[in-house]
């Protein structure tokens, strides 16, 4: 269950309270009592803090936050500040916080954010429960903020929160057929349409490339396609997200060795962001055709599972020699790259955790982008730096293309030892034929450790990024 935040016309007395300030005179004045005012202005140091005042039942909390330049560094610096706001007052076992906004912009609701979101824990296979109590509430009073911009942000993070479960979900409970069943969820609740390929459909359609990645597998592979399609849509022909759904990825028969198997079961973290984010979309009724495609599978080295050498025909044709059965991703992205080409689609995104590479070279930090000449990554880059899940584009030049050339068929399935995430972009490349955006979220999609409000395990990459997109281009074209 995911917080809401509510809006409310008035403060309550004698409950919890946080005010947020840009300049120590915005404090109100029936705020804090003359000896908690001498105090606050004794210790002010024009640094970012929070100072909490203990009234025995409940706490009053100003929260002081310097104006910054540029404005995206300055949301995200509010967003930390709201996570670590909650862990000050853990100790005080709050449960319900009213937010009191008197700075210039919109800054509570990034604050809000970062508390709902850094007040995730997935703990619901842990019997004990052993928690403190938590905040269950959390309460905006700002007459500047307007409700749609809240009810925007409680969408943005039930969406994020939903990814995130659904990341760190094992591979128990999320395969290739329950992750189906997920997305039906979402198209319920938020009123998308879906459709859903099973193994025979996928077959009668020729899409080696899935098909290949799950012959090892005892569950057979699902094709999800979600549309959003609103009568009043902005655009004729849709934008489609396309989404890595590898349930488990072992690494197949070429076996993942040491400790790179573990979290594995969050390789559908491209599939789980993009169904999200059309959740997100639909439920804000956002009036732009927006679709998401995710081709699903677990990738093992059962009795049937393709080898090294082996050559699988894709579903537009093109051959591919397997060298790596641990370069599977790639495989089934292809198909459904050019599964999207009947829909005539004005942009695609795909989102996979495709290569340890790309982690390797940016870490946590960032997204590695790649796109192909028709295609424009502005706005989504300006997306990227609004939620802070930035781009960083990597080189598409025609060089690379000989690192994938294979002896026997069309194209091999890995690179050489060197630059390992564009290779596997170009590899993509040649399965697209109209604009084209790839994200590689490999470095920032799984966390081994609390990043602040982005929590361990799944931090739910991509689904702000892609909704906050689409919310961009409606806005504009109001
Ligand atoms: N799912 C992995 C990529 C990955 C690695 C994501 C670590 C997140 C963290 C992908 O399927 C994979 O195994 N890639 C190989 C490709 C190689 C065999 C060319 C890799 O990166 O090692
Ligand atoms: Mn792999
Ligand atoms: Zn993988």
């Amino acid at each position: 269950m995911s917080i809401r935040i509510n809006k409310i016309e008035r403060i309550e007395a004698q409950k919890n309270r946080l005010i947020l300030i840009n300049h120590s005179h915005q404090i109100p004045s029936d705020a804090l009592s003359a000896e908690e005012a001498h105090y606050f202005h004794s210790r002010f140091n024009d640094e970012n803090q929070l100072l909490v005042f203990n009234r025995y039942g409940y706490v009053v909390c100003v929260q002081y936050v310097k104006l910054e330049n540029p404005v995206h560094i300055y949301h995200e610096t509010l967003r930390r500040l709201g996570n670590s706001v909650l862990s000050s007052l853990q100790s005080y076992a709050v449960e319900q916080l009213q937010v009191e906004d008197r700075c210039e912009g919109n800054a509570s609701l990034f604050l809000l954010e970062g508390m709902a979101l850094g007040s995730y824990k997935f703990n619901k296979y842990k019997t004990k429960k052993t928690e403190k109590p938590s905040l269950k509430e959390l309460d905006l009073f700002a007459h500047t903020i307007p409700n749609e911009h809240i009810q925007l942000l409680n969408i943005q993070v039930e969406a994020t929160i939903w990814c995130r479960d659904l990341l760190n979900e094992p591979q128990l409970k999320i395969n290739a057929i329950t992750l189906t069943e997920e997305f039906q969820r979402m198209s319920e609740l938020a009123g998308f349409d879906i459709e859903i390929f099973n193994k025979s459909k996928i077959e009668s359609l020729k899409m080696g490339g899935l098909l290949g990645v799950n012959k090892g597998s005892v569950i057979p592979p699902t094709f999800s396609i979600m549309t959003w399609k609103p009568t009043n849509a902005i655009n004729d022909k849709p934008i489609i997200f396309v989404g890595k759904g590898v349930v488990f990825d072992t690494g197949g028969l070429n076996l993942k060795t040491g400790d790179f198997m573990t979290q594995m079961h969050m390789d559908m973290g491209g599939a789980a962001a993009v169904a999200t984010a059309l959740f997100a979309i639909a439920k804000a009724k956002l009036p732009v055709y927006v679709m998401a495609m995710v081709p699903a599978t677990d990738n093992r080295p059962g009795n049937e599972a393709i080898t090294p050498n082996d050559i699988l025909v894709m579903h537009n044709g093109t051959t591919v020699e397997v060298l790596n059965t641990d370069a599977e991703g790639r495989l089934i992205l292809a198909d459904a790259l050019s599964y999207a080409q009947n829909y005539n689609p004005q942009l695609v995104i795909d989102l996979a955790t495709l290569t340890g590479a790309a982690a390797r070279a940016i870490g946590k930090y960032g997204i590695v982008a790649m796109r192909n000449s028709t295609a424009d990554l502005l706005p989504l880059a300006l997306s990227g730096d609004q939620v802070y899940e930035r781009l960083v584009e990597f080189p598409m030049w025609n060089e690379y293309d000989e690192l994938i050339k294979s002896e026997v068929a069309d194209l091999k399935n890995i690179g050489g030892a060197e630059a390992g995430a564009i290779t596997a972009g170009k590899f993509l490349e040649h399965f697209v034929d109209y604009p084209w955006i790839h994200l590689d979220i490999a470095g920032p999609a799984m966390l081994s450790a609390d990043d602040s409000y982005r929590t361990k395990g799944g931090p739910g990459v991509g689904t702000r990024l892609l909704f906050n997109f689409i919310l961009n281009l409606a806005n504009q074209n109001q």
